[in-house]
């Protein structure tokens, strides 16, 4: 890969909803001191109201516009490093898919469902899982992202037993080698 070819060096967390994407961004964002830029924080200071306001008003069709047209933007060569923290949905069309290897080092977050499950029964902030079956939602949606959670990821790790700490750890290591071409 030559210079021009070189992603710019942002960190990118994608996972599924409780994988803990919020939260080591955070860790990321005090360790290194780059912009944390949470996606779903931005797309719901724009509209003025909560995710799941924007499902109930406008539709999941138009929360996914306003998402894909915020990643787009993020695509900028002049803004300095930046930790990205994505929705859990992001991964759902190729356009993204593609955009998201272009903003930097992918990071997929992955935790088990009964890790994700006592996670997001915590509060009712995801509009995906208020139905009646939260648990056969989630094995749905695992089982539809994961192929594209792999696509999309230069590193997947199995946050099990790890806390934000060191998950971080393991994410700058491994960032460290992408970045300076040891792949
Ligand atoms: C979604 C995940 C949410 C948020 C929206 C849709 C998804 O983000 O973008 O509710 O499709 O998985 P988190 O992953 O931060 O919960």
């Amino acid at each position: 890969m030559n210079e021009l070819q070189t992603p710019p060096k942002n960190l990118v967390l994608i996972g599924f909803m409780g994988s803990g994407k919020s939260a080591v961004g955070r860790t990321l964002n005090q360790r290194l001191g780059y912009p944390l830029v949470d996606m779903d924080q931005v797309i719901e200071q724009r509209a003025g109201k909560s995710i799941a306001e924007i499902f109930e008003d406008e539709g999941e069709g138009v929360f996914r516009q306003r998402e894909s047209a915020l990643l787009e933007e993020l695509v900028d060569p002049t803004a300095p490093r930046r930790i990205i923290s994505t929705g859990g949905g992001v991964i759902g069309s190729l356009a993204n898919r593609v955009v998201l290897r272009q903003l930097g080092y992918v990071v997929w977050l992955h935790a088990p469902e009964a890790i994700i499950l006592e996670r997001t029964s915590k509060n009712r902030d995801r509009p995906l899982l208020r139905t009646q079956d939260p648990v056969a939602e989630i094995q749905r949606l695992m089982a539809a992202r994961k192929p594209l959670y792999a696509e999309a990821a230069h590193l997947k790790i199995d946050t099990s037993g790890l806390d934000c700490n060191e998950i971080a750890t393991g994410i700058l290591e491994s960032a460290r080698y992408f970045f300076t071409g040891h792949f």
